[in-house]
């Protein structure tokens, strides 16, 4: 009986002291990993080692990951240069091959043999060849007491000779970023390659399943995935596409597991974060989660009701917003999330607590208190200063960026700038070229959607923005019609010329002094220059001076955490389009008191979101029919087909398309996406809630396989069973 209730206490004991033993926070320079990570890693089930990750003498881990069109990540998963990304990240690419006859978004597209392979203009992914430490050789010229603009122009001069001295062959390039607030600096050798054609997407009902309501949020049901395949020169280098060229043989490729991952297993996801601040004072976080957020948050919730609204209505209007839908409503969501997650976490208390701790260390230390005294508090002063300035910023981006005659405004406005720059006699040249590049907008614009967006947002911006910010030219404006934003929308869809292309054409058909003058006059060119100036002259510079500030400080500030932790916290650089590891367990969570939620999502949760004919829950039919035959191959499991699972590793966009690895370095998901708790983990990462979500790969084998059919990509894979 006693045996009975002690052996769970004391695995309950175990666990709890296996959790407390490692941090699943972090995303940590490949290169480094041997003196910082591997011990941990090896501690929590890791069977290969740093040099299987990162080795510049031996195909490695590093080698088979690629950034994808810099805004994603890739894998290479057959010695073919075949690679696996997201649908979401393949999305354009699987667009702009689509038309209604062939419309692969909806219906998906297999190349059944290389010669279907379609070439994409544009596209192109990115190896890590080497990464080197170059701090020393990057600092040597700053000196105490430069401003920012001396030691930037002092660092850019050694980044350059660093960059030509660089060992790598002729083929290869180099780029050096700093890193802990440039503290440090990192030279990556790097290998593009431009020839990167489309193999294979399932359609958006899988691909996309779930759409923007399952975004951000667990259990998820998505298929998010898409292959591509890496085309080089047939002596294997970059080369562009060519008929000739051949598929690119890797320096190294994933093999990909059939065996699926258990509750606490090792899991690692190797990619390219883009952005994240976790190391900001607790008054950026404040202005970030009481200012900033709530201000866009609050511009897109109007947008994006008043284009939902048409988009039901009009299947044209469908089609023309739903990318710029999507796109507007996954920040929205995150920033939503983003909010909801540091008030639930409590994350400027547990800041504040931090900067207690950071406080009573550095005065333990002379040295380090004449270093670094008052950078803290200099720090949280300047955030204080600069929060009616960030947030009238703010406002003025949303503003343009969702309110579409904005956008084709300012494109105008850059366009006549150009023309100034390179003199009157290339008007003509420039006018064509600019006419040219205002089609597609224009092919996705709808003046009545985009008159309704207006009237919502020049109110909210109204409201929010103070007088003196916006500027005296606006101000006439808004007397002028009542400070009514209707009756000022209303003059404008009526009269300016920005709201078709057939306008905008015979706008710019008149001579170029014509054009700059009239720009005062068209009452939306005349707003839209009017809100840019009072931006400029009110906003803009402030910003600049005092984020000047702050980027120094925030570097101080950095350095000294490191300083005064030493020993007690490990720092790991802020995301920035870098390679990094991140590593954890997979995991389930508890959101709040008596819920909790599994790690496992199956192909059962589908059919239960499963809503014939609607938008975002439709399944295919052939889906359905190897459901119901349960013929799942040998992908199943127990007769049931996984789908997606999440786990404790620290991921943020760009991370979308990482690799999810096993103990061995096999390839077992594809991340995609956080869940709805943990979208806070750019700011403040806490391993109780924050997971990330990954497509179980044996989902990917079996929509490619038994769905697809496209069985040629399986024979060319490496499966570990
Ligand atoms: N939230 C994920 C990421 O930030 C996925 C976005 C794509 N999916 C979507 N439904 N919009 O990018
Ligand atoms: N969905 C994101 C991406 O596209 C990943 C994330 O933010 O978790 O990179």
């Amino acid at each position: 009986m006693l045996q009975r209730i002690v052996k769970p206490l004391m695995l309950a004991a175990l666990l709890l002291l296996s959790q407390l033993t490692y941090a699943t926070e972090g995303m940590w320079l490949p290169q480094l990993l041997s003196g910082l990570n591997e011990k941990e890693m090896k501690g929590m089930g890791m069977k290969i080692s740093a040099s299987d990750i990162y080795n510049i003498n031996k195909g490695s881990l590093k080698d088979a990951i690629v950034s994808f069109g810099g805004f994603c990540t890739a894998e290479v998963i057959s010695s073919q240069g075949l690679i696996l990304t997201n649908h979401h990240c393949g999305y354009e690419s699987i667009q702009k091959h689509s038309s209604l006859q062939n419309n692969f978004l909806q219906n998906g597209f297999w190349a059944k043999t290389a010669a279907e392979e379609l070439r994409n203009p544009g596209l192109f992914v990115t190896f890590i060849v080497r990464i080197d430490d170059v701090t020393q050789a990057a600092l040597q010229d700053v000196k105490p007491g430069m401003n920012e603009r001396e030691r930037q122009s002092a660092i850019d001069k050694r980044l350059h000779e660093i960059r030509q001295n660089a060992r790598k062959e002729s083929w290869q390039e180099t780029m050096v970023k700093p890193f802990y607030e440039g503290n440090q600096y990192f030279l990556f050798v790097t290998e593009t390659f431009s020839d990167v054609r489309l193999v294979g997407a399932p359609p958006s009902s899988i691909g996309k399943f779930g759409s923007d309501t399952d975004n951000w949020v667990w259990p998820r049901h998505t298929g998010d995935f898409s292959m591509f395949r890496i085309y080089a020169g047939k002596d294997g280098r970059p080369a562009p596409y060519s008929q000739d060229n051949v598929p690119l043989s890797p320096k190294y490729f994933l093999p990909v597991s059939l065996k699926g991952v258990k509750p606490n297993d090792f899991t690692m996801v190797l990619g390219f974060p883009g952005r994240t601040t976790e190391y900001l004072p607790s008054e950026a976080v404040k202005l970030t989660v009481d200012a900033l957020d709530p201000a866009k948050v609050g511009m897109r919730d109007a947008a994006l009701e008043v284009i939902d609204g048409y988009m039901r209505k009009d299947e044209q209007i469908k089609i023309q917003y739903a990318a710029k839908y999507a796109s507007t409503a996954n920040a929205w969501k995150k920033w939503k999330g983003e909010m909801l997650g540091v008030k639930q976490t409590r994350g400027i208390g547990k800041k504040e607590q931090y900067e207690a701790n950071y406080r009573e260390l550095l005065n333990t230390s002379p040295e380090l208190k004449v270093k670094y005294s008052g950078v803290l508090d200099s720090l949280n002063e300047m955030y204080r200063r600069i929060r009616p300035y960030a947030q009238a910023r703010d406002y003025y981006s949303e503003l343009v960026r969702n309110v579409e005659l904005f956008t084709a405004g300012d494109r105008l406005i850059s366009f006549l700038g150009n023309v100034r720059d390179k003199g009157e006699g290339q008007y003509e040249t420039l006018r064509q070229q600019f006419l040219e590049s205002m089609q597609p907008f224009y092919k996705n614009y709808n003046a009545q959607v985009d008159h309704d967006v207006s009237v919502k947002l020049l109110e909210i911006y109204a409201k929010g923005v103070p007088k003196q910010y916006a500027g005296a030219e606006y101000a006439q404006i808004c007397a002028e019609n009542n400070n009514e934003s209707r009756m000022l929308a209303d003059k404008i869809y009526g009269l300016s010329a920005l709201t078709s292309l057939e306008k905008l054409k015979a706008f710019v058909q008149q001579p170029y002094n014509a054009v700059v003058a009239q720009m005062w006059k068209d009452p939306g060119t005349r707003l839209i220059m009017a809100m840019r100036k009072g931006f400029v002259d009110n906003v803009s510079k402030p910003v600049n001076d005092l984020q000047s500030s702050i980027n120094s400080l925030q570097r101080t500030y950095m350095q000294a955490q490191m300083d005064v932790m030493a020993g007690k916290k490990r720092f790991y650089p802020d995301a920035n389009s870098t390679l990094r590891v991140t590593y954890g367990k997979a995991d389930g969570y508890s959101p709040r008191d008596a819920i909790h939620y599994d790690f496992y999502t199956y192909l059962d949760g589908v059919m239960e979101k499963y809503v014939p004919g609607d938008y975002e829950f439709d399944v295919p039919a052939k889906l359905i029919e190897l459901y119901k035959n349960k013929d799942y191959g040998r992908y199943g499991v127990n007769g049931k087909m996984p789908v997606c699972f999440i786990a404790s590793n620290h991921t943020t966009g760009g991370n979308s398309g990482s690799p999810a690895l096993d103990a061995n370095g096999h390839l077992i998901g594809l991340n995609f996406d956080r869940t709805w708790e943990g979208t806070m983990s750019d700011i403040n990462y806490d391993p109780s809630i924050c997971r990330n979500i990954m497509v179980d790969i044996r989902y990917v084998l079996f929509i490619v396989d038994k769905y697809a059919g496209c069985t040629r990509l399986i024979d060319e894979m490496k499966l570990v069973k």
